[in-house]
Order: structure tokens, then sequence, then C-alpha cells
């Protein structure tokens, strides 16, 4: 299981702890853990070169290829980050950028995903449903999300003990390989959006093109 936080305060990241419990929950359901502080890499924004989609490597040589590889190997993964104006922290949102290709390709297909935010005053949950819907659309399965409002600090008591809970179901349902209708549904017509894109494209995406038919989805 792996935990991704992209508050850039390091251990005085509240966003932290329920990334921790999260993960201390996934390791009381007997899985192995590993942590990654976004903040404290180096990862580039994403240009739209397009060169990922016709080679399958990107033009950046910095930390977000072990990031990626990571994930890759991970069969449930943790996202945390605090609310910053109504969204993400600009260094998720810039790991989030340089997995256009995950879109294309659906490669978190058959991951479990769960997400949590803290806020100073409101909004969360906002957080927390935007990053579980770009990881669906990745492929991903989400099963949950929590997340507290500092001002409320009854609030973090009870979104810790929520962490530690959805770690555990994070490993119970890669486990038993819960199956969630509505979320399969999005996933194929992700598929059937994505297989036209790629398919108009197949000339110049020709790493995605291949990694389709490889898949039997063309
Ligand atoms: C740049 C910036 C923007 C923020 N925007 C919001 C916001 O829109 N709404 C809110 O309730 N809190 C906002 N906050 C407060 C943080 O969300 C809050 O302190 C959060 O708990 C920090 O999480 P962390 O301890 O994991 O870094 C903002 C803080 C910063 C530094």
């Amino acid at each position: 299981m792996l935990g991704v936080n992209g508050s850039p305060r390091g251990e005085k990241s509240t966003t932290l702890k329920l990334v921790e419990a999260v993960l201390t929950g996934a390791e009381e359901a007997g899985a192995q853990t590993e942590l990654i502080d976004l903040c404290a890499l180096s990862i580039d924004y994403c240009n739209a070169c397009a060169v990922c989609y016709k080679t399958g490597e990107c033009i950046h040589n910095d930390d977000f290829g072990k990031v990626y590889d990571e994930m890759m190997a991970s069969d449930g993964i943790v996202f945390g980050s605090p609310v910053y104006f109504g969204s993400v922290t600009a260094q998720m949102k810039t790991m989030i950028d340089r997995m256009s290709d995950a879109v294309h390709c659906q490669l978190l297909l058959g991951k479990r995903i769960a997400s949590v935010s803290t806020a100073g005053s409101q909004g969360h949950q906002e957080v927390e449903d935007y990053i579980n819907r770009v990881m669906v659309a990745m492929g991903a399965t989400a099963v949950g999300s929590t997340g507290a409002d500092m001002v409320d600090p009854a609030g973090m008591e009870l979104a810790l003990e929520e962490a530690r809970q959805l770690g555990k179901t994070l490993v119970r349902e890669i486990q038993e390989g819960t199956i969630h209708p509505g979320q399969e549904e999005f996933h194929r017509t992700m598929r059937e959006r994505f297989g036209r894109v790629v398919g108009a494209n197949k000339e110049e995406w020709t790493h995605e093109y291949e990694h389709w038919k490889k898949m039997g989805w063309l």
C-alpha cells in the first residue's frame, strides 16, 4: 500500500497524519506500506509535448519516474492533499498532470485507491472527490475517502479513525476483488472514449496504440 502526501508542511502536516492512519490500518490488515512525501521531491510540469504518448517515456528526468514506478507496483494507493483555494496543492496537481498517459491507457486499472484531505475551515470533501474522480478516470477503483476541517478538533479525531478503517477496507477490497458496478460502467465508457482518441491518433501515439492492442481493447 502506497501513501502519497501532497502537503508541503512535512512532519507538521495534518493530511500526513490521515495518510499515515490509512497506512496503519492497512498494516493492521496485513499490508506492506510505503510513504511518499511529494513535496520533498523535484517534479517538473507536464509541458504537453505528447512524447509519452509516442514512446511511453517522459522527456523530464526528475523524481516523477520513481513515484510512477511505485504507483504501478502498488495494489493500493492513498492520496492526501490539504485544501488550497478549494483544490489540491500545486504539488499534487503537478503530479496528476504528469499522468495523462495513465488516462489514455487506463494504467490504474485493477488498483484500489482512497483519498484524504484537511481544510482550515471547509472544502475537504470536494478535494477528496476530485482526487478520487481523477484516479477513477485513470482506471482505478475508489473505495472511499475521509477528511476534516481544522476548525473542528473533533472532526480530526473522527477522521483519524475513519482513515484507519479506510486502510483496512482498501486491503479487504484488494483481497476480495469487490465489484463497484457504477465504477465498472464508468471504466467501460472511458475505454470507449479513449479507444476512439487513441485510434484516431494511432500514427502519432504509437506507444499508446500498441498498449491498446496488447490489452485487446482495439
Ligand atoms: C495556500 C493555502 C491555501 C489554502 N486554502 C484553503 C481553502 O481554500 N479553504 C480552507 O478551508 N483552508 C485553506 N487553507 C488551509 C489548509 O487547508 C489547512 O491549514 C490544512 O489543514 C493544511 O493541511 P496540512 O497540515 O496537511 O498542510 C489554505 C492554506 C494555504 C497555505
